[in-house]
């Protein structure tokens, strides 16, 4: 097998993707080839994550968007959800002091209003305590769906029309985009789904436009720092012509 060091000198550092997104997927899988409960895969796919942020961190890449919990994972199991929550929970608070000593900034795309008090607390105390740093831009996607933030900038953008504040024809691509959670961030270069699917489940249906996917067979949970650069190696192989 191919080793990180190998893979490291493979990698022209000068022509990183300047943001990734991660479709986190292959938990439950994971954990059911191993006679375990769906929770379990979640709970080491947190490893996962934890290594792909500083692997991130160390490659100075700009933005990494994860795909945590979407709009329609509420439809899991009560005992699913808490869990996830709890993660979630657990992971900010044990992670943030190593995130903002690595200048991570962290974001949330998606609207965590219907989440519990405790868990908006952990979200907020993530985004304060980041927002000034200057380092990567962590996107985290809780209850997220790419058509309903879609819908939303819409919404909003008619309402501005409603009240004279924009008028028809200012309404473009760019503005658009600015009305979107990424307003401001690259869109994704690189979409990488892990656990053999071959999908995009709703996930920055906008912003993918031009993007490059990279898929794997590998869960989540097995995803390491080897599967991350051979996607990077990968995406640096192509040859990206944005319809032109
Ligand atoms: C999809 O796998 C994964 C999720 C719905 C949740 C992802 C969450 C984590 C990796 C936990 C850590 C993240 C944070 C931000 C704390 P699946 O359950 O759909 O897997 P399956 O397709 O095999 O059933």
């Amino acid at each position: 097998m191919v080793t990180e060091e190998e893979l490291i000198t493979q990698l022209n550092k000068s022509c990183l993707p300047r943001h990734v997104a991660i479709i986190m997927d292959g938990n439950g899988r994971w954990a059911l080839a191993r006679g375990l409960e769906r929770i379990f895969g979640h709970q080491a796919g947190m490893e996962s994550l934890r290594e792909v942020v500083k692997l991130c961190v160390e490659l100075g890449i700009q933005v990494l968007t994860v795909y945590a919990f979407s709009t329609e994972n509420w439809k899991r199991s009560r005992l699913e959800v808490d869990f996830l929550m709890g993660l979630l929970i657990k992971y900010l608070y044990q992670e943030i002091d190593e995130l903002c000593a690595n200048k991570v900034k962290i974001k949330i795309l998606g609207n965590f209003e219907k989440f519990t008090t405790e868990v908006q607390a952990a979200i907020n105390m993530a985004i304060e305590k980041s927002q000034s740093n200057n380092g990567l831009n962590f996107n985290i996607a809780l209850n997220y769906g790419g058509r309903f933030e879609i819908v939303e900038a819409t919404k909003v953008m008619a309402q501005k029309v409603a009240s004279g504040r924009l008028a028809i024809e200012e309404i473009n691509e760019v503005l658009f985009a600015d009305h979107l959670y990424t307003a401001g961030q690259p869109d994704p270069d690189l979409l990488i789904r892990p656990a053999g699917d071959f999908r995009v489940s709703n996930f920055l249906l906008w912003q993918i436009a031009y993007t490059e996917f990279w898929f794997t067979e590998v869960k989540w949970p097995d995803f390491r720092r080897i599967h991350f650069l051979q996607a990077l190696i990968d995406f640096q192989n192509r040859e990206r012509r944005f319809g032109g």
